[in-house]
């Protein structure tokens, strides 16, 4: 078994970004569960299934395929032999993401995959049901929060970086309707395993938050 650190937290709160900063820091392998509801995701859309055809998605996920390998430290997600990295974060893809990542059928096809890895290799995992479902003996579990304010705020500034125009209002308005989703569904639905350390990064810097991370963990 390797050593596990689970990282849960709603949309935005900088899971990835502190994720993979924390791996460089203590040499563990990052792995991004939701590029994993990503792939499924791009899977369900090249078939044109609505996400609301829960039967449909079930069968879909029958032929896919979803396998991760890693290019000089950084996942590389691939779709039935196909690499599907640069397609993932889409807005497209990350909705039909959200919206079938409720599927139990979805949500069983990745479970073996996640867990192999965490066995056999040194992993911090981010996602919404490491700790509680995925791998609820992990050695370290956090749950990294922040505002809806400090997430929406985030999101704004990197869009507008990239130079996207986009509205305040209406990010944050996504962001809640997203935690709704992840936080209400039947299966897995997020929540803080109760053995998680709570890091809430609203007024932290990315550099404090590595560090309390890094303090957690072996
Ligand atoms: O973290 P992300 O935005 O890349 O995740 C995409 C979607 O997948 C998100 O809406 C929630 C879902 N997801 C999940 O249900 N369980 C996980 N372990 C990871 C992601």
């Amino acid at each position: 078994m390797g050593y596990n650190v689970a990282v849960d937290g709603p949309a935005g709160a900088g899971k990835s970004t502190i994720a993979k900063l924390v791996a460089k820091e203590k040499n563990y392998i990052y792995v991004d569960t939701g590029a994993m509801y990503r792939a499924m995701a791009i899977h369900f859309l090249g078939k044109g299934i609505a996400p609301e055809n829960v039967a449909d998605v079930a069968g879909a996920c029958q032929d896919a395929d979803v396998t991760i390998d890693y290019e000089d430290g950084i996942q590389q997600v691939y779709l039935n032999g196909e690499n599907v990295t640069d397609r993932l974060r889409t807005e497209e893809v990350g909705n039909m993401a959200s919206k079938t990542s409720q599927i139990p059928a979805v949500r069983e096809k990745l479970l073996e995959l996640q867990r192999g890895l965490a066995r056999e290799k040194d992993v911090i995992m981010d996602g919404r049901d490491i700790g509680t479902c995925i791998l609820p003996d992990a050695d370290v579990k956090i749950y990294l929060t922040a505002s809806v304010e400090t997430r929406a705020r985030r999101r704004f500034e990197e869009l507008k970086e990239k130079g996207i125009l986009c509205d305040f209002d209406e990010i944050a308005r996504d962001i809640k309707e997203r935690d709704e989703r992840d936080m209400n569904r039947a299966t897995a639905p997020l929540r803080k395993a109760d053995d998680a350390h709570l890091v809430d990064s609203s007024h932290m810097t990315i550099e404090e938050v590595v560090s309390a991370i890094c303090g957690y963990c072996k």
